[in-house]
């Protein structure tokens, strides 16, 4: 049997680590600046978090969870997304009562979906998200947004638009829900199967379809903006003023309703607009949702968050040509020139690293030429050799590979003077 990854996974091999690695460190540094604090919670929960949490409804609940039976009957689910945990964690920990309110916070890794792979789809995909609990504020909405839009920004995407929405409240909701159901029911007929539930259970889901996206009636469906009460369209009003105030651009599309059905007012999307970025084009999705904690059986505790999607961030950033500024250099490589040094090449190397600086040494018994190739394709910076000439006398050769330039230095000297060429423990 020939052993390969499950459809819909990805391995990650060391070149691409180092663009993720820039990437999560750029998006946490970012996290850090708004006060954000990192949670990181299972990757596998009890089902029913993500039934209740994510709604009975949704694709993702019906058809995309990868759910098991444990050795204990226990039935557990993979994550499929990391709002459910996060809310589920805020209750069992009581961060409720934490002084520090609203309680915010960051997640970084897998989530799971069992849904048909294609490029920027996948069966086992990253996603860094956020969460705020605590608070209603319409400016902890704008900031939400903000961030995530600073996040594109801030690695240099261009071609990305913003579209928000509101969903209103429970109220607001209930009023649409009817009118989406007078709407549709005499279409019933040329819907599809899915629809024809969505249309029982919930109506909402219905604009979301992908089958019938261009069904005349979807054009001509009541709008959620028409719906919204006094309360809903303040906050909605407010959340554009603050976006306004920051200069956010954005567009407003009242059928983003959303795969998940824990939203409430706000809800939002950043989408790649480069030409030819194909069909999985939202690099972000995100809102409020107000219900969650209190439907897990919580205090009540308003909620709002967004989760991007790792690879799709990375698709965009391949389609719109950019080239992050990865360092990927060794300060030093120690070249060694006979078998005698070997153990001092091995020690020095030791010591270096000791220093903090980036290094390294032969292991395949290259010839002084080819350890010399290995350096240069490593990119070092500079090139420590030694000899048994070298050894007799206490010294080592420091080559720098930029110029060209070769000095003989005392052993003892050489961590001083690398220290003050490459700028000590912080170089780079
Ligand atoms: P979501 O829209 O389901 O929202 O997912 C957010 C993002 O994850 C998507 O915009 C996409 O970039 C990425 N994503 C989703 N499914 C896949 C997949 N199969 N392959 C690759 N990327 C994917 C949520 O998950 C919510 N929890 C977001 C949220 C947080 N709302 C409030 N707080």
């Amino acid at each position: 049997m020939k052993i390969e990854s499950p459809r819909g996974t990805d391995d990650l091999l060391p070149k691409e680590t180092r663009v993720w690695q820039y990437i999560e460190n750029t998006i946490r540094e970012l996290c850090e600046t708004y006060n954000y604090r990192e949670i990181r919670t299972p990757i596998f929960e009890h089902t029913e978090v993500f039934q209740r949490g994510v709604g009975e409804t949704t694709d993702i609940v019906q058809k995309e969870m990868y759910t098991f039976f444990d050795k204990g009957g226990r039935s557990i689910t993979l994550r499929p997304e990391g709002t459910a945990g996060v809310a589920r964690a805020f209750i069992q920990n009581k961060l409720y009562g934490d002084v520090n309110q609203p309680v915010k916070v960051y997640y970084n890794g897998p989530m799971f979906r069992y849904e048909r792979q294609q490029e920027g789809r996948r069966r086992q995909f990253h996603q860094f998200g956020v969460e705020v609990l605590g608070s209603e504020d319409p400016a902890v909405d704008a900031e939400v947004i903000a961030l995530a839009v600073s996040i594109y920004k801030r690695l240099g995407l261009k071609k990305t638009k913003l579209v928000i929405n509101s969903l209103g409240d429970p109220e607001s909701r209930k009023e649409h829900r009817e009118a989406l159901i007078k709407h549709f029911t005499p279409y019933k007929g040329e819907l599809c199967s899915d629809c024809k539930t969505r249309l029982e259970q919930n109506p909402l889901r219905v604009l979301d379809c992908k089958v019938d996206m261009d069904h005349p009636a979807m054009k001509t469906a009541p709008s959620i903006l028409d719906y919204l009460n006094e309360s809903s369209k303040q906050h909605f009003e407010k959340v554009k003023q603050y976006l306004d105030a920051m200069g956010i651009e954005y567009e407003v599309d009242p059928n983003l309703v959303r795969g998940l059905d824990y939203y409430y007012h706000t809800t939002f999307e950043i989408m790649s607009v480069q030409e030819g970025f194909g069909a999985q084009a939202t690099l972000l999705g995100g809102g409020r949702y107000d219900g969650l904690i209190e439907q897990f059986g919580g205090p009540r505790t308003p909620g709002v968050g967004f989760a991007l999607g790792m690879e799709r961030l990375l698709l965009a950033l391949e389609h719109e040509n950019i080239e992050l500024p990865i360092r990927d250099a060794l300060d030093v490589y120690v070249v060694a020139i006979g078998d005698d040094v070997i153990t001092d090449a091995v020690r020095l190397v030791y010591d270096l690293r000791n220093e903090g600086f980036i290094v390294d040494k032969d292991y395949q018994n290259r010839s002084v030429k080819a350890q010399f190739k290995a350096a240069n394709r490593l990119d070092a910076k500079y090139v420590v050799i030694i000899g048994e000439d070298e050894k007799e006398k206490g010294t080592v050769k420091l080559r720098s590979m930029e110029d060209r330039e070769e000095i003989e230095v005392g052993k003892d000297d050489l961590i001083d003077i690398l220290h003050d060429k490459l700028g000590g423990k912080e170089n780079g």
